[in-house]
């Protein structure tokens, strides 16, 4: 039995009562809490930056996993560090040195995750697959909650499990963007790890029963 994580994305919270909103979630066994930082120009969207992050950190009790959407990570990733967050991705499309950025997130004994846009291909993950601690498959195109998914994300995600598996890697394997419980037993069936999902959840009648229904087929 496999244990795949559910990790709300908050861009679809309440902010004005996100101390509540972050308690509900807990208590409706979200394991953590996706934090999607945006900059206006890597996505053509604004979300929250770290000040925002520091007050989520001390109402949260869950591991914090930050995605950043932004032209320049490694900006980011000392002020990250200093509040406490357990997670880090970002873009392999916006920078050059992609080795560098993995390397300054673990210094800080923060996991290290690559996102590819649905644009990106999946070896371009390939040489770097020794450092990384996560991979993150965009299966929408970055910058807004609410897109349907676009499904040749799924074809990505069967590519990357195989690489795993062939290679005998053990990074997880998240899946961003669109997920819902329509599509989430099959995206666990094909090698997912962790779930983001944003307005299947904060849409619904009950956090904790769209958190269960997500999950329902890896307890199964
Ligand atoms: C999109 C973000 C996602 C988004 C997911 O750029 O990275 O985390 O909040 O939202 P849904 O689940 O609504 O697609
Ligand atoms: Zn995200």
């Amino acid at each position: 039995m496999k244990k795949v994580l559910i990790a709300p994305s908050l861009l679809s919270a309440d902010f004005g009562r996100i101390k509540e909103e972050i308690e509900i979630l807990e208590k409706s066994g979200a394991d953590l809490l996706h934090l999607d930082v945006m900059d206006g120009h890597f996505v053509p969207n604004l979300s929250f930056g770290n000040p925002v992050i520091h007050s989520i950190k001390n109402y949260s009790t869950i591991p914090l996993d930050v995605h950043l959407m932004v032209t320049n990570p490694l900006d980011y990733i000392l002020p990250l560090a200093e509040i406490g967050v357990d997670m880090i991705s970002f873009h392999i499309e916006t920078v050059f040195h992609a080795d560098r950025i993995i390397n300054e997130i673990k210094k800080h004994r923060i996991l290290a995750g690559i996102v590819l846009n649905p644009a990106t291909h999946w070896n371009s993950i390939e040489y770097i697959s020794e450092l990384i601690d996560f991979v993150l498959i965009m299966t929408v195109n970055p910058g807004f909650g609410g897109q349907s998914f676009i499904l040749s994300g799924l074809n990505k995600l069967i590519k990357i499990n195989e690489f795993r598996s062939e290679n005998d890697y053990h990074w997880k394997i998240e899946i961003d963007g669109g997920v819902t419980d329509q599509n989430s037993d099959l995206l666990i069936q094909s090698g997912a790890d962790i779930l983001v999902s944003g307005s299947y959840i904060f849409k619904s009648n009950s956090y904790k029963d769209s958190i269960r229904s997500l999950r329902l087929c890896s307890l199964s």
